[in-house]
């Protein structure tokens, strides 16, 4: 009985030695030996801003007719946010608002294609953007409305149009796939990330790119449009912004840029929920000392749903994901109603029901690169031993202009019940690849280098390892698993409540089939790094080490030394 379970059990594994030539590295092989794969030069060339007047970018329709369709998950299956604009922006001189009553807000939708038997309304609104300076133009934007629909049945399909009927100006009819109910065994197919996109040509094939790997959702983890690096005053520029308007104290950001991206996204989100949160180019400064209209206006977001008072950090479920998204650009302090709510819903999570915990922000904590090396130390010195302590299995990020990813790391230490962090900050915007990493030689930053946007500077020397006493390593740090500079963006896939598989795509790659950049089996161990206790919450507890080692042993057992005595055994009785 026992021999006969050991030959089907190592039969098994022979089989998955065999077919798996090329296996697919997992978490569980780590940590890996940190590798970089070679610059390649002619990338550093950038691309151009798509014109404004491409057609990609380009305003259709005419009227109160809707345009920028896009959507949103809300909270759970059941519901799901449609945003449009409709109406003209303007930008210049003496801009008056819209009254955003004069556009109804709707969504008629049912099961089948143009049998709507459902309609929800909700809500319009209008921003400006205005710089009261010399030589400066003024923006006020068009209607933009946000229409929560409900009562919607998991893993179904969706037909909708939206508009105002009265003005007999509604939508084509679109559609869209609820998701799974929260559950261990349920999850969208695939989930793209991608990050600090912006509009350029690049951005066009990182784009095109993510639409051909087919996703089911994005999550897009800050900087999304780069309007603020457009040129200012309708395009012209000014090759010296101080000497031509000395007057201002703040950079005008070119908001047509963001209706432009609006539609340029549409056919991908119109279809397919996008969530995202803020970068540092979505703070857009303006007079009296507004900063994120754009972004807060322009998104919904379901905040209120989970218990957030801000746009700027929410948390939502799809299938047996728990999503995080924290807010880098507002008050993360553990005095802060931020911090406060991350605790709350880090309790509520279950994670018999939703066993992935996923977390992203804009700026890494992790980042070997020399652009923005250690700028969100503060940030990562808040918040990373509560995320730690609940077992956060990966984290996305961006800011930085490169792929990266980690290998599993605590407070800077390896650390197999640390999260996988993934910086995904290669979307293609205007500002180029970031190629310099902080352990080149000459290459490490100084301490006024990467002085963050929003919060403090909490720069520190290494107290331990090989960088002890140092600010910058002198070779890849041993917590950087794996690095490239090139655009692309990311593609992960969940197996199930323990594998989930994530593959990097270049951009160079997107008409090499079967073709990508990184690609590796992210696995949790929820027995050896279980969640702490209520009590022990903030102090988690001992990393598994022995548990590896077991672990070492029984693979050992299975695929060298079980076959032997299997293989002896067959010979003796022959
Ligand atoms: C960006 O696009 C330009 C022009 O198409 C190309 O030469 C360059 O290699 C691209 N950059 C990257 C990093 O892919
Ligand atoms: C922009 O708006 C501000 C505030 O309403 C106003 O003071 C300023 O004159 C406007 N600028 C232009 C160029 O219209
Ligand atoms: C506008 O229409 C043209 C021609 O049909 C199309 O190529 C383009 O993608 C459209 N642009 C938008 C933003 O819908
Ligand atoms: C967060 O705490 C640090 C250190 O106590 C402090 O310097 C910083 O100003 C605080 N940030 C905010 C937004 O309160
Ligand atoms: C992280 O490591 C530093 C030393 O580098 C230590 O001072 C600090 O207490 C550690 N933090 C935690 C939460 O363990
Ligand atoms: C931190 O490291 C830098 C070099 O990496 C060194 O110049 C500096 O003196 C160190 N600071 C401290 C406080 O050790
Ligand atoms: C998840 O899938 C992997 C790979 O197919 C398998 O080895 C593992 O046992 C599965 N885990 C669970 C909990 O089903
Ligand atoms: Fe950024």
């Amino acid at each position: 009985m026992m021999k006969k379970f050991c030959i089907a059990l190592c039969f098994q594994a022979f089989l998955l030695i065999v077919a798996a030539t090329e296996p697919i590295p997992t978490t569980l092989d780590g940590p890996f030996k940190p590798a970089t794969r070679r610059f390649d030069p002619s990338l550093r060339k950038g691309s151009d801003d798509l014109p404004i007047d491409h057609p990609r970018l380009k305003r259709n329709v005419t009227s109160f007719f809707p345009e920028q369709i896009a959507l949103a998950l809300s909270s759970s299956s059941s519901s799901m946010w449609v945003s449009w604009v409709t109406g003209e922006a303007q930008i210049g001189l003496n801009v008056t608002p819209h009254d955003p009553k004069t556009v109804a807000s709707e969504v008629w939708y049912g099961k089948e294609s143009g049998k709507y038997t459902m309609k929800q309304s909700g809500v319009s609104v209008v921003y400006s953007q205005l710089y009261p300076f010399e030589g400066l133009w003024n923006y006020t934007s068009g209607i933009i409305h946000h229409v929560k629909i409900d009562g919607l049945e998991p893993e179904t399909k969706y037909y909708y149009k939206c508009g105002d009927s009265s003005l007999a100006a509604m939508s084509e009819e679109l559609e869209f796939e609820t998701f799974p109910l929260p559950a261990p065994n349920k999850y969208p197919q695939r989930i793209a990330v991608v990050g600090d996109l912006g509009l350029t040509t690049n951005t066009t094939t990182t784009i095109d790119h993510l639409i051909m790997n087919d996703p089911s959702m994005i999550l897009m983890v800050g900087d999304l449009t780069y309007a603020n690096q457009y040129l200012t005053t309708g395009g012209k520029g000014a090759s010296c912004y101080s000497c031509q308007f000395p007057d201002a104290p703040i950079r005008e950001t070119f908001q047509p840029r963001w209706d432009g991206w609006g539609r340029f996204m549409e056919p991908l989100i119109s279809r397919i929920p996008m969530m995202v949160i803020e970068g540092n180019h979505e703070i857009e400064p303006q007079a009296a000392a507004l900063t994120f209209q754009s972004y807060l206006t322009r998104f919904s977001v379901p905040s209120k749903e989970s218990g957030s008072n801000s746009n700027l950090y929410y948390s939502f479920d799809a299938g047996g994901i728990h999503f995080i998204m924290l807010g880098a650009y507002i008050d993360y302090n553990q005095t802060s109603a931020q911090y406060s709510w991350l605790q709350d819903d880090l309790k509520k999570v279950d994670r018999g029901v939703t066993p992935w915990l996923v977390a992203a922000w804009h700026s890494p904590w992790y980042n070997s690169y020399s652009s923005h090396y250690q700028e969100f130390e503060c940030m990562r010195q808040e918040m990373e031993q509560i995320l730690y302590a609940y077992r956060v299995d990966i984290v996305f990020s961006g800011h930085v202009h490169a792929y990266e990813r980690m290998n599993r790391v605590y407070n800077y230490t390896l650390d197999p019940c640390g999260p996988v962090y993934i910086t995904v900050g290669d979307g293609g915007n205007i500002e180029k690849v970031d190629v310099d990493h902080a352990d080149d030689p000459g290459k490490c930053p100084s301490p006024g280098d990467n002085i963050p946007e929003f919060g403090g500077v909490c720069h520190m020397n290494f107290t331990s390892g090989p960088a002890k006493g140092k600010f910058c390593w002198d070779r890849q740090p041993e917590w950087s698993a794996y690095r490239e500079s090139s655009f692309g963006h990311g593609i992960l896939e969940m197996v199930n409540s323990t594998h989930a598989l994530w593959t990097w795509h270049r951009n160079q790659d997107i008409y090499r089939e079967h073709s990508h950049g990184d690609q590796i089996y992210i696995v949790r161990r929820p027995q050896s790094c279980s969640v702490a206790s209520k009590d022990s919450r903030l102090s988690p507890s001992i990393p598994p080490t022995l548990d590896i080692a077991a672990a070492r042993v029984s693979s050992l057992l299975c695929y060298i030394i079980l076959p032997v005595i299997i293989l002896i055994g067959l010979l003796n009785n022959h």
